[in-house]
């Protein structure tokens, strides 16, 4: 079975992943069985920078097909903000729950169209000599809560609203999220590539 290692240690995505593409036979992993993979240093300045970075970093080092996706949320009002440091937006890498308080912080007293928001998820493919095939993006809009509901997805999705479907992230099933997702968007444009490239 072809092997694919997202180039990731967030467990949250690699659920999404297989959940996006587990029916295919592809061996997916994270980068949990490989504990020596260099740590890759994001320091893009774009979605698309830090994905090519993770994937062609990655792949050469491990030897194996490498997706590398970079992805975050971009507030207008804030001038695009957190952007490319979702992450670490509130200082410490992963922490959702200073990350989200310092996102309310910054946008209280904002109203409606200065909430709005966007998700962006870039992949890159890169094959075991660390070049890259493929990049795929997929974006989805929503607006930021005043406070956090539902306890599913990761990172943001409490406080981002479909507005649609009256919810958060948090408070949607996955089957909704991947199917209006940024991270569901972008996979659906790479899965095609994926068949085509591992005969799948
Ligand atoms: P990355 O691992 O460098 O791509 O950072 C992604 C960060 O963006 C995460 O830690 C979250 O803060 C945010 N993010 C990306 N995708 C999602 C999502 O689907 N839900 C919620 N937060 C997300």
């Amino acid at each position: 079975m072809p092997k694919l290692v997202l180039g990731s240690r967030n467990k949250k995505k690699l659920g999404e992943l297989l959940d996006l593409l587990g029916d295919l036979p592809i061996d997916l992993t994270d980068l949990s069985p490989y504990p020596h993979a260099p740590e890759v240093d994001e320091t893009g300045t774009t979605f698309e920078a830090n994905a090519r970075l993770k994937a062609t970093q990655l792949a050469p080092a491990l030897g194996e097909w490498v997706l590398g996706e970079d992805s975050g949320l971009c507030v207008p009002a804030l001038g695009g903000a957190p952007g490319v440091y979702s992450a670490r937006y509130a200082g410490t890498h992963g922490d959702d729950a200073a990350n989200n308080a310092k996102l309310l912080a910054e946008l209280a007293g904002k109203t409606g169209d200065d909430r709005a928001a966007y998700y962006v998820s870039t992949a890159a493919l890169a094959n075991p000599q660390g070049e890259v095939v493929a990049v795929v993006d997929g974006r989805c809009w929503g607006v930021i809560g005043t406070q956090a509901k539902g306890t599913g997805g990761f990172g943001y999705d409490p406080l981002f609203y479909i507005q649609e479907y009256h919810a958060s992230f948090g408070e949607l099933s996955g089957r909704v999220k991947h199917a209006l997702s940024h991270r569901g968007r972008a996979v659906a444009k790479l899965r095609p590539i994926l068949r085509k490239l591992f005969g799948v």
